[in-house]
């Protein structure tokens, strides 16, 4: 044994140390060199063969020797078990990090699914904005100005005097007041409301209007529309109930209840244990309404319907708590 022997074993070592990728490895190397019987313990062994005077000068470089490498092991050690981002190396054998793909919120497929039909019907689509006048939001609509809808319990008033629109039926008179019929429009959106927040009632939501106004327009072309929708988006088994009602900005009037799917009709909390799940208002459209626009009442007449999507969308999924819908929980939206 020699100098020449010694630095070829420390050669030898880093060369490997290179390759090593894994803590298994790691410990493989370690054990050949520094082990009882590795490759260290063999040369200390045979210091004995060598010399008096060449003893001292080779165990001392034996011993800087197995101190370099146990440091070299050491620090690797060290490397191993550091965070991933932290390594200064690269573990082509690890697993890579799963990309997760996003997708549509529920509510914005429904949206989406609910247009496509109507646009099939032959509706345009038009939007209007979400912080409204008090004109377009209730005046315009036949709101006497007490009506109980304007009270600050119910709705949200901007410090400008503004409302965050209630409803999606201001975009009708928005829309009429710069458009002549013939028109037929459906305006998605969000509303708000000043309620207590619960499974089925929250701060916000989102509805669809429709508007239909032209010559010779009937409750006959309300009641076929609405139909002929609830088919396409319900499936041709879903059964529908038109329900007398009261609206300012339609005479006469009516809700719609379909069939709950939840339950089959048997009755849920859902519900409400009725069966029937109530998913719009509709009517035809108040001559008040058309004269707020300057239309002529004698020739032009129209149907309006609005419609809640959070509750259709419930009632297709089987969600029986609206909140749901605007937590952003990914878990939950990750199945659609
Ligand atoms: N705007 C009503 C609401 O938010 C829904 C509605 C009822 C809209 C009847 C209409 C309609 O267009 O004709 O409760």
């Amino acid at each position: 044994m020699n100098k020449a022997t010694i630095s070829e074993i420390r050669k030898q070592f880093d060369k490997t140390l290179e390759e090593v990728h894994d803590a298994a490895a790691l410990e493989a190397l370690k054990y050949r060199y520094l082990g009882r019987k590795g490759k260290i313990a063999d040369l200390f062994s045979r210091i004995r063969d060598l010399s008096s005077e060449s003893r001292k000068e080779a165990g001392e470089l034996l011993n800087r020797l197995k101190a370099d490498l146990s440091a070299a092991i050491d620090a690797r050690t060290a490397a191993f078990s550091a965070p991933r981002e932290q390594r200064s190396y690269i573990d082509y054998s690890m697993p890579g990090y799963a990309m997760h793909r996003g997708s549509r919120h529920p509510l914005t497929q429904a949206v989406d699914d609910m247009l496509n039909i109507f646009q099939r019907l032959g509706f345009d689509i038009a939007y209007g904005p979400e912080v409204e006048t008090d004109w377009f939001n209730f005046e315009s609509l036949n709101f006497p100005p007490d009506h109980p809808a304007r009270d600050m319990q119910d709705t949200f008033y901007t410090e400008g005097g503004g409302v965050l629109r209630t409803h999606t039926s201001p975009v009708q008179t928005r829309y009429m007041s710069t458009h002549e019929p013939p028109l037929r429009i459906v305006a998605p959106g969000r509303v708000f409301r000043n309620e207590a927040i619960s499974a089925r009632s929250y701060c916000l939501f989102h509805q669809i209007e429709g508007l239909y106004v032209d010559e010779g327009i009937t409750f006959a072309d309300l009641k076929g529309t609405i139909e002929r929708f609830c088919r396409l988006y319900y499936g041709k088994d879903v059964k529908i109930k038109f329900r007398g009602s009261y609206f300012p900005f339609t005479e006469p009037s009516a809700e719609i209840d379909v069939s709950c799917f939840l339950c089959g009709g048997k009755g849920c909390p859902v519900c409400k244990q009725s069966g029937w799940l109530e998913i719009m208002g509709c009517g035809m459209v108040d001559p008040n309404v058309l004269k707020a626009v300057n239309y002529d009442t004698e020739r032009f007449s129209g149907y309006a319907f609005g419609l809640g999507i959070e509750r259709m969308l419930m009632m297709r999924l089987g969600i029986n708590d609206i909140r749901i819908l605007f937590e952003n929980d990914v878990e939950f939206l990750k199945q659609f």
